[in-house]
């Protein structure tokens, strides 16, 4: 095994280093719903959590992640995620908008998403954002120490699944400390007893994307926005959690 596929378990001291940066991704987040509303841009609310993050002594780790252009991720609609902020993005009343913060301090990552209604949206669109909310926790509640990775990811599928939605399978979740994606994969579907075995020390991003069709999806043309292949709408919350011995710390919950 190459060292790259190792999962390593984090110290108390990087954890705390970890909850900093969340905590940062956890206020941008916060401050970008707030702004959110008809008539504002992607790129406003991408310039707002820009100028944040860098007054808290951070930096946006997705910024020339990979050559992307943009410090936040801004996915709208049948967008999935990875959509890009641009001044020609106005949103709608009836929109739906998932917003991706990773932030980066003392050389340590914090990532997290949440999506948000624009104004009044439909009765479908308010249901996709609950139930893929309330899928993270239900994933959360399973990554513990003693269980195992396939039970945080068959509980994710199975609730969404119950409400009539579908879990993406191209994205998965991610381990995460000095770099954004470490070893574990966290996929969002899978069996229970299945994957590793989860151990003080292990952070990790849980990141339910969910379709209100069907589970494919593409990417676009800017080689970036990943769509739903149906059109039908889509949702993504993302924690960056830290399994202890003393339960689970949800360390990009806003404190
Ligand atoms: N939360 C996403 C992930 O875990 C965002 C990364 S997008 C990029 O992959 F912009 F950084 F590429
Ligand atoms: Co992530």
């Amino acid at each position: 095994m190459s060292r790259s596929e190792v999962v390593t378990r984090k110290s108390a001291q990087e954890i705390e280093y970890m909850f900093e940066s969340n905590q940062i991704a956890a206020r941008a987040l916060s401050l970008l719903r707030e702004n959110i509303k008809p008539g504002v841009t992607t790129e406003k609310l991408n310039k707002i959590a820009h100028e944040y993050i860098l007054s808290q002594n951070a930096y946006p780790l997705f910024l020339g992640y990979m050559s992307y252009p943009k410090s936040i991720c801004t996915s709208v609609n049948e967008e999935v995620v990875h959509g890009i902020p641009s001044k020609k993005r106005i949103l709608e009343e009836g929109d739906l908008v998932s917003i991706d913060v990773g932030v980066i301090k003392n050389n340590y990552c914090g990532d997290s998403a949440i999506t948000v209604p624009v104004g009044n949206v439909s009765e479908l669109a308010a249901r996709l954002i609950r139930v893929t909310e309330e899928s993270l926790y239900v994933g959360i509640s399973k990554a513990v120490c003693g269980g195992y990775l396939g039970d945080v990811s068959n509980a994710i599928q199975t609730y969404v699944e119950s409400h009539g939605f579908s879990v993406v399978r191209d994205y998965v979740g991610h381990g995460i400390g000095r770099k954004l994606h470490e070893p574990p994969a966290v996929p969002n579907f899978g069996r229970k007893g299945m994957g590793i075995k989860l151990e003080a020390g292990i952070c990790i991003a849980i990141e339910p994307m969910v379709n209100a069709g069907r589970y494919d999806v593409r990417v676009l043309d800017n080689s970036w926005t990943v769509v739903t292949c149906d059109k039908s709408l889509s949702a993504h919350f993302e924690h960056t959690v830290a399994i202890t011995e003393n339960g689970t710390r949800i360390l990009s919950k806003a404190q």
